[in-house]
């Protein structure tokens, strides 16, 4: 019989983590999720796990070395998913310090211990890096036509980085220095440079669960009008009345959005390689925020979406990333990887749960 793989997955109350804790546990690994101590606990998006003995709940901060250390010395783990992290980008802006210390400086406590733990004991450990299509910042390329006219925009592994946010700054720090401890110490570590991925078990701040969920409340209200008879106009006055406007920042941006499921499957595929590598994981389609937000009030027979709409500018970024579409022919032709689930189903799942 095959031994039992035993994998850790840090931040295990984060959206990627439920998926991967469920892929994880399908195929009969023993699961260590971290969290970090906190005077509440929220394990709602894998409370559906909890019972299960191959899943364990341990303390775990990534920004302290010794926790992390004393971690992968009790267990013996044969892959590192590193998923903590402040991962909200307009947050990072506030929190430029805290967020450093989490998304760069957590990576390279675990990479160290990591580092320290194999030379001690020759047993390997596979490494996943999340990093992110935040890193490329304000920068693509082009394809062209023979006539010099441009067909697309896209970023792919060759694509150059220029972060535009202390978040992005910090996954920088961290996917180079995952690069580094391959490079230089040969250790089995991967980036999986994801772009924006959503599900039900977004965290409400992003723009497509805070979108979702305003559905989800415009549904309920409709239905409570039943068959009244009033004019579009009325009903959109008397909802937005009652519950207030959406207030959205920025709906010109463009995001290349998967679902959480299809891309933590690639996170998997990536350890599974015999030689480590990173890679773009995306849909290679690009939506405004503006689209997405129409196409949701879409699934709930809504048209005049821009009426339950207020722009402001708090939610304006002092530096934004404006087009993100991606290129993964490395992961479709390496890993066997493409994105199943499309964004019109994307934003039907997330409706519907939100509607329910
Ligand atoms: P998420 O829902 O925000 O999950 C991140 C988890 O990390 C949270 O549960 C958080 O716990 C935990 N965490 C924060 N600080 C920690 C610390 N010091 N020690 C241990 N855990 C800590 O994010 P996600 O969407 O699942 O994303 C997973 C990873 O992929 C993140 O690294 C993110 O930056 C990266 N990524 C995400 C996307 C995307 O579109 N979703 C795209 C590219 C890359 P609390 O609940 O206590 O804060
Ligand atoms: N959050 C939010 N709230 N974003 C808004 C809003 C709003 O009210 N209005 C417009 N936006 C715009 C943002 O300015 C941004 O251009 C876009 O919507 C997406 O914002 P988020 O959903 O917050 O995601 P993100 O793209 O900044 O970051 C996510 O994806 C990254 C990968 O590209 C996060 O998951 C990061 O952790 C991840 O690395």
């Amino acid at each position: 019989m095959n031994e039992q793989k035993v994998a850790l997955i840090t931040g295990i109350f984060g959206q990627d983590a439920s998926y991967l804790s469920e892929l994880l546990l399908s195929k009969n690994y023993k699961v260590i999720g971290t969290k970090r101590r906190a005077s509440t606990e929220n394990p709602w998006r894998i409370e559906h796990l909890l019972n299960n003995k191959n899943l364990i709940i341990e303390n775990g901060d990534v920004t302290d070395f010794s926790n992390m250390l004393h971690l992968i010395d009790n267990y013996r783990f044969h892959e590192i998913y590193n998923l903590a992290a402040q991962s909200f980008v307009a947050a990072s802006f506030d929190e430029p310090l805290h967020t450093f210390e989490v998304d760069a400086i957590g990576p390279i406590n675990i990479l160290e211990a990591t580092r320290v733990i194999q030379r001690n004991t020759n047993h390997i450990i596979k490494y996943y890096q999340a990093s992110t299509s935040e890193l490329w910042g304000d920068q693509f390329d082009t394809v062209y036509d023979n006539d010099g006219n441009v067909l697309y925009n896209y970023q792919d592994e060759n694509t150059e980085m220029n972060p535009q946010s202390p978040y992005a700054v910090a996954k920088l720090a961290a996917h180079k220095m995952t690069q580094l401890y391959r490079n230089a110490y040969g250790m089995f570590c991967c980036c999986g440079i994801l772009m924006n991925h959503e599900s039900p078990r977004r965290g409400e701040e992003f723009v497509t669960k805070k979108i979702s969920k305003y559905v989800g409340r415009v549904y309920k209200e409709i239905k409570k009008m039943g068959l009244l008879q009033m004019s579009n106009e009325e009903k959109t006055s008397i909802i937005t009345n009652k519950i207030g406007k959406l207030q959205l920042g920025n709906l010109s941006a463009s995001r290349d959005w998967g679902h959480s499921r299809d891309y933590m499957l690639a996170a998997w595929q990536m350890l599974q390689q015999d030689i480590p590598d990173d890679y773009v994981i995306c849909t290679e389609e690009t939506h405004t925020v503006e689209e997405f937000l129409k196409l949701a009030f879409s699934e709930i027979g809504v048209n005049n979406y821009m009426d339950f709409v207020n722009i402001n500018s708090k939610y304006m970024r002092p530096a934004e990333v404006l087009f993100l579409r991606g290129r993964c022919t490395k992961a479709k032709e390496k890993l066997k990887w493409k994105a199943n689930i499309t964004f019109r189903d994307l934003v039907k799942d997330m409706v519907i749960y939100d509607c329910k």
